[in-house]
């Protein structure tokens, strides 16, 4: 049985237990990080770990453990899982109060602390071979999509559509822009130039997204953080998501639009190695 952890507590995760009044689960109120763990070593844990610090502090939720502690917790937490290759996800509500309020609790509350490791799966391989589909769909989400926040209905809902679309990534637009996959980052390639939207309060700030871009420094390839307008997927050579649990995920099609010459691309094929190659 997956060992979990749970305010202070490890234990397998079917035996952990939240009130229905915690604000989690009741407002969505909580934030949250997937991490990748290679090799019992969780992939950028800092870069994590300062993330949910930014995610904490914009929903006003004091930080109850402290970047050392999640770094310790964490780390047993792999390690009794048996180490190797795993997904861990963590998440931080504000606490569970006495009844319903929307506004925070009159008196302070505890916040509910919480985590869990699952098998890291390999990116399937049919999706580096022939690469993904993706299915545009309108960008429903709030104004600040920067904070990782558990609240994901217009994702989830982008993703089934995608699903039922018979494709494997919901690819979010806003006002004539291509923004993100709803749980990945976008990029672009045209003649060389990796394409990618800067960042802001308009998407999440992934840290995929950062190593892909330090990736493509140290590799000599150009990055460029700008918009991108819907019209650029016509003329796009490659297509590519990036997340945590995901890696670089290369797009062959747009519904029904073929990007760029329909297979995953040489810049996609040099800047997944690379991202491999620092995993292990
Ligand atoms: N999703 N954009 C969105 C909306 C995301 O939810 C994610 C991550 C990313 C990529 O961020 P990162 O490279 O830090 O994983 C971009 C996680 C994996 C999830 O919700 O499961």
């Amino acid at each position: 049985l997956p060992t979990a952890w749970l305010n202070g507590e490890f234990l397998p995760v079917q035996e952990a237990r939240i009130s229905p009044l915690d604000r989690g689960f009741l407002f969505g109120d909580a934030v949250y990080e997937v991490i990748p763990v290679y090799d019992g070593q969780p992939f950028r844990l800092d870069e994590h770990l300062a993330r949910l610090e930014n995610s904490l502090k914009a929903i006003r939720l004091s930080d109850a453990m402290g970047r050392q502690r999640w770094r310790d917790t964490l780390l047993e937490l792999v390690e009794r899982n048996g180490g190797g290759d795993q997904n861990v996800y963590l998440q931080v509500s504000r606490g569970t109060d006495k009844g319903r309020e929307h506004g925070f609790p009159a008196e302070p509350i505890a916040p509910t602390c919480f985590a869990m490791s699952s098998p890291l799966p390999r990116p399937p391989a049919h999706l580096r071979s022939e690469g993904a589909r993706a299915h545009l769909v309108e960008d429903l989400r709030w104004r600040r999509c920067d904070i990782k926040a558990t609240t994901l209905l217009p994702n989830i809902l982008a993703k089934q559509a995608a699903h039922e679309a018979g494709a494997d990534e919901a690819l979010l637009h806003r006002d004539g822009e291509l923004i993100e996959g709803s749980s990945m980052t976008l990029f672009l390639v045209k003649d060389g130039v990796i394409h990618t939207p800067p960042q802001s309060s308009a998407i999440l700030p992934g840290i995929t997204r950062q190593v892909v871009l330090e990736l493509a420094h140290e590799l000599g390839i150009s990055v460029q953080e700008t918009a991108l307008p819907l019209e650029q997927l016509e003329q796009a050579d490659e297509l590519w998501f990036s997340s945590s649990s995901r890696e670089i995920m290369p797009v062959t099609r747009v519904d029904e639009q073929t990007i760029g010459e329909g297979r995953p691309g040489p810049v996609w094929a040099r800047v997944q190695a690379a991202l491999e190659a620092s995993t292990r």
